[in-house]
C-alpha cells in the first residue's frame, strides 16, 4: 500500500478558517473543528467530495452548514471520512473525543509528565480530529482551550494570545489566533504547569519580539544558553538571509517525552528536553552544541518550512535539507567553521552513506513510501542539506542569497517543491540546473575514482574524474550527476596558483588557488597548464559533494596534504585516510602479537605525522583533537564490503595503543598544560581546549599504568563540568583492569546519587554503561531496564539504554560467543516487538542496526534475518511493516 508522488493531486477543497475547541478533561478532551471550506478553483475536475484524515479518534457529530449529518452521509473507513455531494462553499462543525493520558504513540495530543502537548508533524493532525491532514492545505487557525486552571495554568497555542479568562468549575480559557495561513502540521497546543523565562529581540524593522522558554520550574536555570542561541539565530537570519520574526512571541516549550529532537510548530516550538536544556554541570559540549544548534534549525524553519511549506511528504528535504543546511552555517559562524564542517561530514559519511548503501536506500526527494515517519532520515535532512550547499558552492555566495531571497518572495505562503527551489535557484543565476535536479530524484552514494598525469615538457598536469553510482532498491540505472569538486593543487612552497586549460576562471566561484570544477560526465579530464612541478592534488576541498571519491595517494602525499594543505577539511581527512591504511593493515595481519615490517613502517609514518600535528601550534586544539582521533568502529565498517566487527575493534585498539605510547609524552604535557581550574566556557575555544585534554586523557588512560586511571578518577571526582566528568567516567567504564573496574563502580554510584533527580542527566549514566565495550554488558543493559530511573516509554531513556548498545557497541551487540549467539539481536527483537504496539515511531527508527545484515559475515547474516523474520510474524504497524520487509526484500 505504498504511496506514491507520481499518484499527487491538488485538494478538492480549501479550508479558509479553522477555529479549534479544545476540552481538557481528565478522562477525555472534547475536540470542536468548525471549518470554513471552499472548493479550490485549481482542482483538476469539478469534484465535490471532500476526503478527511482522521484516526483514533471518536465522532460525536459532524454538521454541514449547521444541518447534523446522519451516518448515511459520509463513509468513515480506516482513516478517512469522505463526503461527496458538496456545495462549493460551506462549513463543517465536527466534535470528536479523544484519550491523550492514553497516547503512548507522542504524535498527536499526548501527556508528558502531565502536561498536555501536541507533535502533529507529519501526520498526527488526523488523531485530533477529522481534517484535510495533508501540507498543500493551508489554513488561518484560531484555538481556544480550556481546562482546569489550578493544574494547567498556562494554555499556549500557535499565533498570538487574543483572548483568556474565568470559567465556572475552577476552569479557564484561552483563545490564541495565528494570522499566518499554515499546514496542519505546524499545530500546537500545550497545557500544563509550567515557569518561563522571558527575554526580548527587537527586529531590524522594529517588531519588539517577545521570547519565552516553558520548562518545568526545577529546569529554570537550565534554559540561558537556548535563549541565548535563540536571539543568535534571529539576528543571524537577518543578516545572513535577511529573514525577520513576523509575530509578536516567539516560545518554545520543553517536554520530556519526545519523539524526535524538536518541532518548528508557528511561534510555539516543542522541544525535547535534551535539546534545549543545558547547564555546565550536567550537560556536555557536545549537548551545549546540540541545543545551539536545534534552537536555530527549528527557529529558520519560521522561513524555510513555515512561510513556504512543502507541498506533499516527498517534498520533505525542501524544508528539511535547507533548514539544516542554514542551522549548520549558523553554528560554523559561531564556532568554528573547519571543525563544524568535520563533524557534519562525519556523521554523514558514517550513517547516510550506511543508509545510501543499505535496504533503505531512498532518493533525498522520494518517489514512494508507506509511511512517511520513516523518512525523516539522515537522507533527507542531512544529504539534504548537502545539495543546498552544493548549490551555494555552484552559485556563489551572492548569487546563492538572491536565489534565496527570490524563493521566499515567490512562495511565500504557498506550498511547493524540491523544483520550485532549484528553479529560483537557476532563475537567478541564468544557470541550467536540469542535470543537478538528479540529485534529489537519484538515491545512492556516487563513488568518482581519480587519476593524474604530469607531463613535465609541457608543464601541464591533469585530472581524470570517474564517475558512477551503485544501484539502489528502487533505482538502477544512474545517469551521470553535476559534482562540484573544489580542488587544489599543491606544491612544495604550497597552493599553485590555478590555470585551467579551455575554462574561464570564474571569479566568483573560485580564487587563484582553489577552483570548483564540475563533472557532469561519466568521464571528464580537466588539464592545468604552467604547473612547474608535480602538485599533489588537494580534491574535494571542504567535502564539495556528498561522494565516495578514491585516489590512489602515496603516503607521502597524505603526509604533505595533512600538515600544510590549505584547506582544514582535507588535513584532517588525510590524517583519518592514513590511519584508515595502517587499520587495514592491521586487519590482514595473522595476528598483533607481531605485525610485518611493512606495517611496522606504516604505523612509524602515522606516529611521526601524528607527532606534527601535537607540535603544529598554528593549528586549532580541536583540530589536533580531531586528527588525533582514529576513524570510528562504524565508519571503519561504513566502508567494509563485508564487517569483521571484532577485527575493526582490535585493530583500532591494538593502534590506539601503540599511538599512546609512542606520544606519551605529547599527551602527558597536553594534559599537565590544561588549566584545570579554568571557568567553564561553552565557546569554540573552551570546547576545543577540553576536547584535547579529553583526548589526551583517553590515550594516557590505555598506557599499562594504573596512575592514568587514577587521573581519570581524579579528573571524576573534581569535574566541574559534565564534559570533563564524562571523559573520564566513560575511560573507567571502558577500561579492563581491576582497579578500574573498582573505581568504576564507585564513579557510577556516585553519580546516580547525586543526579538522580535529574533525567538528562540519568540518560547518560545508562548510555555509558551500555556503551561499554568490555563483555557482560548485555546482562548489564537489561539489569539496567529494571532500574527504577528506566522508563520503557520515554524515547530519551530507550535511545540511551536500548539505541546506545544496539548502535554504539558493536562488539556487544555483534558478539558470537557460545553463550551469547545473536543474544543482542533477540534482545532487539524483543524490543521492537515490544514497542511495535506502543510507539511505532520510536520502534522502526530502533530498527536500524537489524537492517544492515546483509555486510556481515555468514553466521551473523542468519542470526539477524532470523529475528527479522520473527518480527513480521507478529501484527505491525505501518511503520515497523515497512523497515522490516524492506530489509528483507531480495537485493
Ligand atoms: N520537523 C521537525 C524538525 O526537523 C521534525 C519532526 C519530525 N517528527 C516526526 N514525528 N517524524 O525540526
Ligand atoms: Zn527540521
Amino acid at each position: 500500500q505504498p504511496i506514491l508522488l507520481a499518484n499527487y493531486t491538488v485538494p478538492s477543497y480549501l479550508v479558509l478558517k479553522t477555529d479549534l475547541t479544545f476540552d481538557l478533561h481528565d478522562d477525555q478532551t472534547r475536540v470542536t473543528a468548525l471549518l470554513t471550506l471552499q472548493r479550490n478553483p485549481q482542482a483538476v475536475t469539478d469534484v465535490d467530495s471532500l476526503v478527511l484524515h482522521g484516526s483514533e479518534l471518536e465522532l460525536e457529530s459532524i454538521a454541514l452548514d449547521d444541518r447534523v449529518l446522519t451516518a448515511a452521509e459520509y463513509q468513515v473507513d480506516g482513516e478517512s471520512l469522505t463526503l461527496t455531494g458538496l456545495p462549493s462553499q460551506l462549513t463543517l462543525r465536527i466534535v470528536t473525543r479523544i484519550k491523550p493520558h492514553l497516547n503512548t504513540s507522542l504524535e498527536g495530543l499526548y501527556q508528558s509528565r502531565g502536561l498536555y502537548c501536541t507533535q502533529c508533524e507529519a501526520e498526527g493532525f488526523r488523531k485530533i480530529t477529522y481534517y484535510p491532514d495533508r501540507p498543500d492545505v493551508m489554513s488561518e487557525f484560531t484555538t481556544r482551550i480550556t481546562a482546569d486552571r489550578q493544574r494547567y495554568p498556562v494554555l499556549l497555542s500557535n499565533g498570538n494570545l487574543v483572548e483568556q479568562g474565568e470559567l465556572d468549575g475552577g476552569r479557564h480559557f484561552a483563545v490564541w489566533h495565528d494570522p499566518f495561513k499554515k499546514p496542519a502540521y505546524l499545530f500546537a497546543l500545550v497545557a500544563g504547569d509550567l515557569s518561563f523565562i522571558e527575554n526580548h529581540f527587537v527586529t531590524r524593522s522594529g517588531r519588539d519580539v517577545t521570547l519565552r522558554i516553558y520548562v518545568e520550574a526545577k529546569d529554570l536555570d537550565k534554559c540561558d544558553h537556548a535563549m541565548d542561541s535563540l536571539k543568535n539565530s534571529m539576528h543571524w537570519d537577518e543578516e545572513v538571509y535577511g529573514r525577520e520574526y513576523d509575530l509578536d512571541i516567539f516560545m518554545i516549550v520543553a517536554v520530556d517525552d519526545f519523539n524526535m529532537g524538536a518541532m518548528e510548530n508557528k511561534g510555539l516550538n516543542i522541544f525535547n528536553t535534551s535539546c534545549v536544556l543545558a547547564k555546565p554541570e550536567t550537560t556536555t559540549d557536545v549537548g551545549f552544541q546540540r541545543v545551539e544548534a536545534v534552537v536555530a534549525h527549528e527557529y529558520f524553519h519560521n522561513w524555510s518550512g513555515n512561510r513556504v511549506t512543502c507541498r506533499d511528504w516527498f517534498q520533505l528535504s525542501l524544508k528539511e535539507g535547507f533548514t539544516v543546511y542554514r542551522d549548520a552555517e549558523f553554528s560554523a559562524d559561531m564556532g568554528s567553521r573547519t571543525v563544524k564542517r568535520i563533524e557534519d561530514v562525519a556523521l554523514l559519511r558514517t550513517l547516510q552513506f550506511a543508509e545510501d548503501g543499505g535496504p533503505m536506500a531512498h532518493a533525498v526527494r522520494p518517489a514512494s513510501y508507506i509511511e512517511i515517519s520513516n523518512f525523516y532520515t539522515l537522507t533527507i535532512y542531512e544529504k539534504g542539506a548537502e545539495l543546498v550547499r552544493m548549490l551555494a558552492t555552484l552559485l556563489g555566495p551572492e548569487k546563492f542569497r538572491e536565489g534565496s531571497d527570490l524563493y521566499f518572495d515567490r512562495h511565500d505562503g504557498q506550498a511547493v517543491t524540491t523544483d520550485d527551489f532549484v528553479q529560483a535557484m537557476a532563475d537567478v543565476s541564468g544557470r541550467d540546473l536540469g542535470q543537478f535536479k538528479r540529485w534529489y530524484s537519484q538515491a545512492g552514494t556516487p563513488r568518482i575514482e581519480v587519476s593524474d598525469h604530469y607531463d613535465e615538457d609541457a608543464l601541464e598536469y591533469s585530472l581524470t574524474f570517474r564517475q558512477s553510482c551503485p544501484p539502489t532498491p528502487e533505482n538502477t540505472n544512474k545517469q551521470p550527476f553535476h559534482i562540484p569538486v573544489k580542488t587544489g593543487l599543491l606544491g612544495t612552497a604550497g597552493d599553485l596558483p590555478l590555470r585551467l586549460k579551455d575554462h574561464p576562471v570564474d571569479t566568483e566561484t573560485s580564487d587563484n588557488t582553489s577552483i570548483v570544477l564540475e563533472l557532469t560526465e561519466a568521464e571528464q579530464t580537466f588539464v592545468f597548464q604552467q604547473v612547474h612541478e608535480k602538485p599533489v592534488p588537494s580534491v574535494l576541498r571542504g567535502f564539495s559533494a556528498p561522494v565516495k571519491l578514491h585516489y590512489s595517494w602515496q603516503r607521502e602525499d597524505l603526509i604533505t596534504l595533512m600538515s600544510r594543505d590549505s584547506d582544514g577539511f582535507n588535513r584532517w581527512e588525510a590524517s583519518q585516510q592514513l590511519a584508515l591504511r595502517v587499520l587495514h593493515d592491521l586487519m590482514q595481519e595473522a595476528s598483533l602479537a607481531t605485525v610485518s615490517a611493512a606495517t611496522e613502517e606504516a604505523i612509524a609514518a602515522l606516529i611521526d605525522a601524528l607527532q606534527s600535528v601535537v607540535q603544529d601550534e598554528t593549528l586549532d586544539p580541536a583540530m589536533v583533537a580531531y586528527m588525533l582521533t582514529l576513524p570510528t568502529e562504524a565508519y571503519i565498517s561504513e566502508l567494509a564490503t563485508v564487517i569483521d566487527v571484532d577485527a575493526i575493534h582490535q585493530a583500532r585498539q591494538y593502534l590506539q595503543g601503540r599511538i599512546a605510547h609512542a606520544l606519551k609524552s605529547a599527551f602527558v604535557s597536553i594534559y599537565q598544560r590544561y588549566d584545570h581550574q579554568q571557568a567553564y566556557r561553552a565557546d569554540a575555544r573552551g570546547i576545543a581546549d577540553r576536547s584535547l585534554k579529553n583526548t589526551a586523557l583517553h590515550y594516557l588512560s590505555l598506557l599499562d599504568d594504573e596512575s592514568w586511571i587514577e587521573t581519570c578518577y581524579e579528573q571524576y571526582r573534581a569535574a566541574s563540568n559534565m564534559t570533563d566528568a564524562m571523559a573520564a567516567l566513560t575511560r573507567l567504564v571502558n577500561t579492563d583492569n581491576p582497579l578500574a573496574a573498582t573505581l568504576a563502580e564507585n564513579a557510577l554510584d556516585n553519580f546516580y546519587q547525586r543526579w538522580q533527580q535529574e533525567p538528562l542527566v540519568v540518560n547518560q549514566w545508562f548510555s555509558v554503561q551500555a556503551g561499554c565495550n568490555l563483555p557482560d554488558t548485555l546482562a548489564q543493559v537489561k539489569k539496567l531496564q529494571k532500574h527504577p530511573a528506566f522508563d520503557s516509554r520515554n524515547p530519551n531513556k530507550i535511545r540511551a539504554l536500548i539505541g546506545v548498545f544496539c548502535n554504539n557497541n558493536a562488539v556487544n551487540f555483534h558478539r558470537l560467543d557460545e553463550q551469547q549467539q545473536g543474544q543482542g539481536y533477540r534482545f532487539l527483537a524483543d524490543e521492537i516487538i515490544r514497542l511495535n504496539k506502543q510507539n511505532p515511531q520510536i520502534a522502526a527508527r530502533l530498527l536500524t542496526p537489524l537492517t544492515k545484515w546483509r555486510k556481515y559475515d555468514e553466521t551473523r547474516q542468519q542470526l539477524m534475518k532470523a529475528e527479522l523474520q520473527r518480527i513480521l510474524q507478529e501484527e505491525l504497524s505501518r511503520d515497523v511493516y515497512e523497515v522490516v520487509s524492506k530489509s528483507l526484500a531480495e537485493a
